[in-house]
């Protein structure tokens, strides 16, 4: 066999399993394509001779349509971690601080080293929710403020008046990151209403993703709205023909498919409360997690000794504590046999 043709078979071989009970590690969407997405992409694949869009126009209006906001608003990018960079870049000098809690999402201290800035990092309280008053305090000195609703790794949102209530404290010219990346997992009645929010504060961009509830993990695509000033700032950033043409494909085809997706994502919640409450009846304590995972702190039991030798691929924490994505219910029984094997 030629070695041109062994590394395509690698290639081939080192992509990821589409379902795979015990990978749970990435809050990544137990489920394959929808067949829509699918065939979008097949079609999307005839044009790869071409370049895509100069700028991801059409993609943009297409997610301001969705979301009810004005196309101008819109930035586009890599995954929301391409959004957050695009803001770095945009509005912070090297030297320059940022605040998050801790632990956060394990992108933001690298985003942070990345853009050479300084992280000030605030505990999260005992049941895992932000310290709001002493990020506000932080914010006064710092260039960005990173907040995650629902936050990684614990799950837990923070009510929509203390948001608002945060905001007010920090100064107009330190940018909010309010990252969404797991908002399509809450109640309606849980949501901020994002729009509103942004022609109130000037200085929040709202990032979102379509790796987690949408499952295109894979195809990086995310996007970040903001008031109209600052997204003409974050816009002159945008990387050309850095969107490759199945982002568009892929998100007209997820928007068309919404009764699906809908669906998926009711199974998901519906099986995080089962996980929640099965923990709750073995006496495990977990935060008040709403996404597509669930956290347990390393306070009492040594989580990776429990996991140890399961084959379930999980997040753990220098703490102790663990981050359990949710898949299907052969994933939940493998997750209880565990906990359970080690009481
Ligand atoms: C809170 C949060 N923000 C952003 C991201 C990055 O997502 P993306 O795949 O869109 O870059 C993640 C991924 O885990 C996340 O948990």
């Amino acid at each position: 066999m030629t070695a041109s043709r062994t590394a395509l078979l690698d290639a081939v071989g080192a992509l990821p399993q589409a379902v795979n009970p015990l990978a749970l590690s990435l809050n990544e969407c137990p489920f394959p394509p929808l067949p829509a997405v699918r065939s979008a992409l097949y079609a999307a694949n005839d044009a790869v001779n071409r370049y895509p869009e100069f700028l991801p126009q059409r993609l943009r209006s297409l997610i301001a349509g969705h979301d009810g906001i004005a196309e101008d608003q819109v930035i586009v990018g890599a995954g929301a971690t391409g959004v957050i960079m695009q803001v770095l870049h945009a509005v912070t000098s090297p030297g320059d601080t940022i605040v998050m809690s801790a632990p956060t999402f394990d992108g933001y201290p690298i985003f942070a080293q990345m853009a050479r800035l300084r992280s000030v990092t605030v505990p999260l309280d005992v049941h895992g929710h932000h310290d709001l008053e002493a990020m506000a305090e932080a914010a006064a000195q710092a260039r960005v403020v990173a907040v995650c609703r629902p936050h990684n790794p614990t799950g837990t949102i923070e009510p929509a008046d203390d948001i608002e209530r945060f905001l007010s404290r920090v100064p107009e010219d330190t940018v909010v990151l309010l990252d969404e990346a797991y908002v399509e997992f809450l109640a309606a009645e849980q949501r901020i209403d994002g729009p509103s929010l942004v022609s109130r504060f000037g200085n929040v961009v709202v990032v979102r993703t379509f790796s987690k509830a949408y499952g295109l993990a894979g195809l990086r695509i995310g996007y970040g709205f903001c008031a109209p000033d600052l997204s003409r700032q974050l816009w002159r950033m945008q990387l050309p023909f850095g969107i490759g043409h199945t982002a568009e494909v892929a998100v007209a085809a997820s928007y068309a498919a919404e009764n699906q997706l809908c669906q998926r994502i009711r199974m998901i919640a519906a099986e995080r409360r089962y996980l929640q409450m099965r923990l709750w009846a073995m006496s495990v304590y977990s935060t008040d997690g709403q996404a597509n995972f669930v956290y347990l702190p390393g306070r009492s039991t040594p989580w990776p000794e429990v996991f140890d030798g399961t084959g379930l691929q999980l997040r753990h924490y220098p703490d102790g504590g663990v981050r359990i994505t949710i898949g299907s219910r052969q994933s939940t029984r493998a997750v209880l046999g565990a906990v359970t094997a080690a009481r």
